[in-house]
């Protein structure tokens, strides 16, 4: 009897401001709204045996709420922390709860941009970093997520 793997469950968050995708400052941050991203990445992670959930917020400690409840239960996480990437210590200790891969994404080269973007307080505990691609980076995140698992 052949027995299918359970798919992995991969939590995909989105910080401040990328609710707005698509009409914030499209120049940097690209045309594609959040729902053209959410629903690509499902879509990808059926190919590749993952259930995706995405989450959005702009606020802080609910973006700590997410990461707690995703404890126990998700075998890797993307995350977009938006401006919290550069002063959020609160989202760095909760990732620090989790066991599981994580890869930081950032649809613009933060090291390109304004000095005070250079400072990632993520970037020292994720697995990897994905920075500048555009919406692109969501896919190469989850692949490097579906190596990795
Ligand atoms: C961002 C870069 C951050 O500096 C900025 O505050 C964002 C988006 C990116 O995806 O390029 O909100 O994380």
């Amino acid at each position: 009897m052949s027995q299918s793997k359970r798919p992995a469950a991969i939590l995909v968050i989105h910080g401040p401001n990328l609710n707005m995708l698509g009409k914030r400052e499209p120049d940097i941050y690209g045309t594609d709204t959040l729902a053209d991203i959410d629903q690509g990445l499902k879509a990808l992670g059926e190919t590749m045996n993952m259930d995706v959930e995405t989450f959005q917020s702009n606020h802080e400690g609910a973006i700590v709420d997410r990461i707690q409840t995703g404890f126990g239960h998700i075998q890797g996480l993307i995350i977009n922390p938006g401006a919290y990437t550069h002063t959020s210590v609160a989202i760095r200790d909760a990732l620090l709860l989790l066991d599981v891969p994580i890869v930081e994404i950032h649809l613009s080269n933060i090291y390109r941009r304004e000095k005070f973007r250079h400072k990632s307080m993520i970037a020292g505990i994720a697995t990897g970093q994905i920075s500048g691609f555009g919406a692109h980076g969501y896919t190469l995140a989850l692949e490097a997520l579906s190596k990795l698992l």
